[in-house]
């Protein structure tokens, strides 16, 4: 198969990570959320078979893990039967389906985890996204399941951009230095998925190289962060501690620290 010649749907397409996709696979057919709901089967479905894609590439989904806490139903109908009914609408026009899961449908208390280790969520959010990777695997043979952490990128929201906010805010920024995994460059991820499209089907995980804390990271942003426990800085959605994902099946990504530095010139260009 060659990635050229072959139709592309990327659905979610005004999400950090969707506009880095589309940046990548610049003639793929792009849906963002007003175009298509992932959450109405019907309408889903009935976009797959109009469009014939030889790829799906499902970037949409509810990502704020405290809200999904309050917002359990639209949680588990986003990212929990959304992908599902994607699953099924491959499954009708033979298409290949890549998606994206997280760290979070593991509970922490490992130090790394494998793509083949078991998932046990800990939070609302990690338990969709779980939900999310069963409906798919049920649903069709096909799947690319990659599951990623810690994203940052020029088109979102994310923790890049909220520490050097209260960088300018406040005097000192107290982040949490218990909590460990690998931070990610969606630019970085979205080049990558070019690279694997064509592999086997399964679970891929797919991160920067390098394990941090929270509060390395913001320390590699900023100059006045201090380190605090997750104790001190209670949400309502709870953190694994360890949410490292071990890379086994693809050539390893440059470290965070190179993508972070390429990010800051980035969006600052
Ligand atoms: N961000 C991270 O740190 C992180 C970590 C691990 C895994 N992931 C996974 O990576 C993927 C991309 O995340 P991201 O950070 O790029 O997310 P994002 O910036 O929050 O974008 C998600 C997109 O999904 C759209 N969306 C929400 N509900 C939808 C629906 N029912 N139908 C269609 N579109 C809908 C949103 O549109 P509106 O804004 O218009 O609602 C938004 O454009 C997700 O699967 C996420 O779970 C992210």
């Amino acid at each position: 198969m060659v990635v050229g010649t072959i139709k592309t749907l990327i659905i979610g397409t005004s999400g950090m990570l969707g506009s880095d996709l589309c940046k990548v696979f610049p003639d793929a057919v792009k849906l963002t959320h007003r175009d298509l709901d992932i959450k109405n089967r019907e309408q889903v479905i009935e976009s797959i078979l109009e469009i014939k894609p030889d790829i799906v590439i499902n970037a949409a989904a509810y990502t704020d893990v405290d809200g999904c806490e309050d917002n359990k139903e639209l949680a588990f109908q986003t990212n929990g039967y959304g992908p599902g009914y994607i699953a099924e609408g491959c499954a009708k026009v033979s298409a290949k389906f890549v998606h994206f899961s997280t760290d979070y449908v593991f509970d922490g208390s490992k130090k790394e985890y494998l793509e083949t280790d078991v998932p046990d969520p800990i939070n609302v959010y990690g338990h969709s996204k779980l939900l999310g990777e069963k409906e798919i695997i049920e649903k069709m043979h096909d799947y690319m399941i990659v599951r990623i952490s810690w994203l940052f990128g020029v088109h979102g929201k994310n923790f890049v951009e909220t520490v050097l906010r209260l960088s300018r805010e406040i005097d000192t920024v107290k982040v949490v230095n218990d909590q460990f995994g690998k931070p990610t460059y969606a630019l970085d991820l979205a080049t990558k998925i070019k690279e694997i499209i064509e592999l086997n089907p399964g679970i891929y995980h797919i991160t920067n190289d390098g394990i941090c804390s929270w509060y390395e990271f913001a320390s590699s942003i900023i100059d006045n962060t201090v380190p605090c426990t997750s104790e001190e800085f209670p949400r309502k959605a709870k953190r694994p501690k360890y949410s490292v994902l071990v890379n086994t099946k693809t050539e390893p990504m440059r470290h965070w620290n190179e993508a972070l530095k390429e990010y800051l010139k980035e969006r600052n260009a």
